[in-house]
């Protein structure tokens, strides 16, 4: 393995950071233009949104789901819903490009035989940070998480079963892709303020994809 000319990351590793979960460096590097195209037609259906918490504030990331289910949060709570609240249709199909590259992600990182019905889309801008959280609106968790990061790179935090765990700092850069499912499922994680920076796929921004099972 050697490191690869644009980063300072072994595109084809797989680093393990807890029972279950794992970075895997670069693993949608060769997808990268089917993505980057399905992406674009989703969010041309589904622009992404600055959604509202329960508790009335607007969200810093942008946000558009597609696959059967989307992840929405307004005044009523976080829930998945199968319509976009904004046109009140379906969400977008799941891509084939998205499915296969998030199957194919699982099975490396030990899960073999996943199906996400579900995608959601993060769009951050500079200064756009995630607060530690678990995913823990699905119905069951028996299936992991598949996150894939595009754009402007980013410090992830991978934290513990308790919010006030010390959470483990991962520099996320585009193409990679982590995986927490098993006795990491309901870790909590986060992302840490953006910092500001031109993207040559896609500019001033960094889009996450959470690929779930969730219905
Ligand atoms: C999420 O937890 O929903 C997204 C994480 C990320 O953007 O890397
Ligand atoms: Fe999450």
């Amino acid at each position: 393995m050697h490191a690869d000319l644009f980063g300072t990351h072994a595109n084809g590793a797989v680093l393990p950071l807890a029972d279950g979960a794992a970075v895997l460096r670069g693993f949608a590097l060769r997808d990268e233009a089917a993505l980057l195209a399905a992406l674009r037609a989703v969010t041309a259906r589904a622009p992404p949104r600055r959604m509202l918490t329960p508790g009335g504030r607007r969200m810093s990331v942008w946000m558009s789901n597609c696959g059967e289910l989307g992840w929405i949060s307004d005044r009523h709570g976080y829930r998945y819903a199968p319509r976009d609240p904004l046109d009140d249709t379906p969400w977008p199909r799941m891509p084939a490009s998205f499915l296969s590259l998030a199957a194919r992600a699982a099975a490396r990182a030990g899960f073999p035989g996943f199906l996400p019905d579900a995608c959601l889309i993060n769009r951050y801008e500079a200064g756009t940070r995630l607060s530690l959280h678990q995913d823990r609106d699905e119905r069951d968790f028996a299936a992991p998480i598949v996150s894939v990061s595009l754009g402007l790179p980013a410090l992830f935090l991978f934290g513990g079963m308790r919010r006030g765990d010390r959470p483990q700092r991962v520099a996320l850069e585009h193409g990679d892709v982590v995986v927490w499912g098993g006795a990491s499922r309901l870790r909590y994680h986060g992302v840490l303020p953006l910092q500001p920076g031109i993207h040559p796929a896609l500019g001033a921004c960094r889009v996450n994809l959470t690929l779930r099972k969730a219905g």
